[in-house]
């Protein structure tokens, strides 16, 4: 019996040992040493055995039992340990790969501009000031010495909510605004930049579009002030090498009044398609706050003065980016836009 049991014991290691799969190696642990297995099988013969022998027998297969359950746990354990390396190998990542770059959006090229613009007046300290695009006839026209019947009114036709309310033509109604406001206190120095609205839409207007206008009061300002702020500005957006130009012109609310042109920024000042073969391009409008509009909004024209200025931001972004088309600002096609992106 003791044979048997030896002889079985080695057996059944081998089988354990060899067991592929943790459902083998269960199979193996009830056939050998499940309630009916094999090693009970034998011990069922005990009762043949001698009184002495009984012990004996006993103990061995005992120990056995014993021996052969370590046997299983270890070769589970390894079971286990092949499974998981498998695993592992599997689901194995190759971090070398290239991913997939997330979409990173970039600043709108009319918000860069009027970033650069702000950051140039802020500079020289000037505040920014925001008025509503839905306007009255009286802060859009009237209190900048458009009287209803004023001819220049038709310069900026617009979008009309009622006979009194409208949709801004440019940001110049702000400028009476922060007057009414602030008069009789100096010095003003503010930049107000925001939409504005008229009735164009070809490649170079659009009906939605950006202005900054720019207004100083103070005492004994004049044109040399204007000249040195405009002068400025146009060398820092556009390089200091450009040519400044003030030609004479006319708004109903400065005198008096100065289109600012720049030279060429394609052409340098030769004369191409771009300037319409002038060498000049107009960037903004400017002049003196007519006497009236200061009166107007509480300032007494015989104390201070002020100088003002208007300029279409979109304008300003196509000479600086070589842009031919206003459309491509509003389309929001990522290709034209991505073009922008810093960094
Ligand atoms: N408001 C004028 C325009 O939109 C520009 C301007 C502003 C001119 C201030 C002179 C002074 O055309």
């Amino acid at each position: 019996m003791q044979n048997k049991l030896r002889t079985l014991e080695v057996e059944a290691k081998k089988a354990i040992g060899e067991a592929g799969s943790l459902s083998k190696l269960e199979k193996e642990r009830v056939h050998y040493l499940g309630r009916r297995g094999e090693l009970t099988l034998i011990l069922r013969g005990m009762k043949d055995l001698s009184i002495e022998e009984r012990p004996v027998v006993g103990k061995l297969a005992n120990q056995i039992r014993a021996h052969l359950e370590a046997c299983i746990q270890e070769r589970l354990a390894q079971l286990k340990g092949n499974l998981k390396a498998e695993r592992l190998k599997k689901e194995r990542l190759d971090v070398t790969l290239p991913g997939t770059r997330p979409q990173v959006g970039s600043k709108h090229p009319l918000t860069l501009v009027l970033d650069e613009i702000k950051e140039l007046f802020a500079g020289l300290g000037y505040t920014v000031v925001e008025g509503p695009e839905i306007e009255s006839d009286y802060y859009n026209f009237e209190a900048l010495n458009l009287p209803k019947i004023h001819p220049a009114r038709d310069m900026q036709d617009t979008f009309y909510i009622t006979k009194d309310i409208l949709l801004r033509t440019h940001t110049s109604p702000v400028q009476v605004r922060t007057m009414e406001a602030r008069a009789p206190n100096i010095p003003v120095r503010i930049i107000c930049p925001g939409k504005v609205y008229r009735r164009d839409a070809d490649s170079t207007h659009s009906p939605m579009f950006h202005q900054v206008e720019g207004l100083v009061i103070d005492k004994g300002i004049t044109l040399a002030n204007l000249k040195g702020v405009l002068t400025l500005f146009a060398r820092e957006i556009f390089g200091s090498d450009v040519k400044v130009r003030f030609r004479p012109s006319y708004f109903p609310f400065t005198e008096p009044s100065a289109e600012v042109d720049i030279s060429c920024v394609i052409c340098g000042g030769e004369g191409c398609r771009v300037c319409s073969q002038t060498g000049w391009l107009e960037i903004l409008g400017s002049g003196l706050v007519h006497p009236r509009v200061l009166a107007m909004s509480g300032y007494d024209p015989e104390v201070v003065s002020g100088f003002a200025f208007g300029m279409g931001v979109e304008r300003i972004a196509m000479l600086k980016y070589g842009i031919d088309d206003i459309r491509l600002f509003f389309d929001n096609d990522v290709r034209f836009l991505h073009q922008f992106a810093i960094g």
